[in-house]
Order: C-alpha cells, then structure tokens, then sequence
C-alpha cells in the first residue's frame, strides 16, 4: 500500500517553522497540532457517513453525520499526545487509547510502558499518531499491539518521516496505510531523521 505524503503550500510553511531549532515549546505544539488535523483530514477521506434527519430553523433536511464512536485515535507517548491536541479540535468526541513506549537509545528497540484502550477496541477503526516515523520501531511495536487486541483497520498518522521507517512499516504492515506531511533524507547513525526536528518529545515537552 503506498503511503500518502501531503503535499500543499500550508504543510510546507508548517513545517519550515516546525523543524527550525529557534521554534519554541509553545509554537511548536500549536504547529504539530495544526498538521495533525491536517493529517486526520486527509485520512478520513474515505469515513463511512450515516443518514441522518436534522431539522434547520426553516426545514427538515435529511444530511449525513460521521458517527466519532466508530474511531480511536491511539497517541505514542509521549510525543504522540501533541497531535490529539490538534485533533480533539475537530473530532471533540474522539475516544483516545494510549500506549507508552520509549526508544532504548542503545538498541532503538521500543519498550512498552503503559497501554490503555477505550472499550470495544477491536470494533473500531484505530488511527495512530506519532510525530516521528524513524527507525519504525515504535510504530511496528504500537500495531503489533493493537492487532493482538483484535484490531482490524488502523492507520499511522505521522508528521515526519524516514525512508527506511516507511519500508519496515510497510513490510510488517502492509494493510497499514501511513499519512505523512514529509519524508525526509535518512536517519543518522543514532537514529535521528534528517534534515528531522530533532527530538519530538524533548521539543513539545521542552525536556532539553
Ligand atoms: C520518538 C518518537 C517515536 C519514536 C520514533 O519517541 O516520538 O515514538 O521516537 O522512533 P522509531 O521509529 O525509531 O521507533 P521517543 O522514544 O523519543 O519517546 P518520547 O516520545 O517519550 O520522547
Ligand atoms: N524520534 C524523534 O523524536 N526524532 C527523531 O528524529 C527520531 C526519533
């Protein structure tokens, strides 16, 4: 499944002032927030609407409404949580699960810490968000997770890519379609994205 990369003068300008190392905590949460909804946009092109009848001060109008219960949005700890800031502006009644992970920055292997699903996870369609696809690690580990909960549909939502964390991802999922707002150079040798952001975590939270 190919991933999809967006691509609009917007995103470009978003991620401009996202990734320069003058960007501040404060801007740089309103920035990943704002190209996650961007992301959520794109990936729920293909949302399944139900008929529904409304009534307008002048009339009734038969409409159609996206029913919220049928979606999860699972944020990566930590850095993941800044993009459900951005999504819970258009989807207020979004139900969030949370997992826990953190790179072992020796091995980049992820190791779980925490995870908690709303009820009848495996019922809905579960959109994953995490700033960074590098290695792919988090993601594959996060899916693997989801999927032996019985999780059917799921989708990864990231803001910055890597080659590499596309292709492990693709290759250990490949019903998974990924959303991007950018796919970068490379990774470094300790598993940075190039040009990148830097830290995720470290630049939402302000940790360093
Ligand atoms: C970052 C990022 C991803 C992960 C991506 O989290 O938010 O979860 O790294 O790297 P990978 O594709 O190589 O797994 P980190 O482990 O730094 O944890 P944090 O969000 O708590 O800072
Ligand atoms: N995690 C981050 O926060 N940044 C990277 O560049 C790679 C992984």
């Amino acid at each position: 499944m190919k991933e999809v990369v967006l691509k609009h003068p917007l995103i470009t300008h978003k991620l401009s002032i996202l990734r320069d190392k003058n960007t501040g905590t404060k801007k740089f949460r309103e920035l990943v927030g704002e190209i996650a909804i961007l992301l959520c946009y794109e990936a729920l092109k293909d949302a399944k609407l139900e008929n529904t009848i409304i009534e307008t001060p002048l009339e009734k109008y038969k409409t159609k409404c996206l029913n919220e219960d049928n979606y999860a949005f699972v944020p990566i700890l930590r850095a993941g949580m800044s993009m459900v800031d951005g999504i819970i502006k258009v989807m207020p009644n979004a139900k969030i699960g949370h997992i826990g992970l953190y790179r072992n920055e020796e091995t980049l292997e992820p190791v779980e810490y925490y995870y908690k699903m709303p009820e009848n996870i495996k019922k809905r369609e579960v959109l994953v968000l995490d700033p960074m696809l590098a290695t792919g690690g988090s993601a594959i580990a996060t899916i693997n997770r989801l999927k032996k909960d019985g999780v059917k549909k799921i989708k990864f939502l990231c803001v910055i890519s890597s080659p590499i964390g596309i292709k492990k991802l693709q290759e250990a999922h490949p019903d998974v379609k990924i959303y991007t707002a950018s796919v970068d150079r490379e990774l470094n040798e300790v598993g940075y994205i190039l040009p990148g952001l830097g830290d995720a975590g470290d630049r939402v939270y302000g940790t360093k």
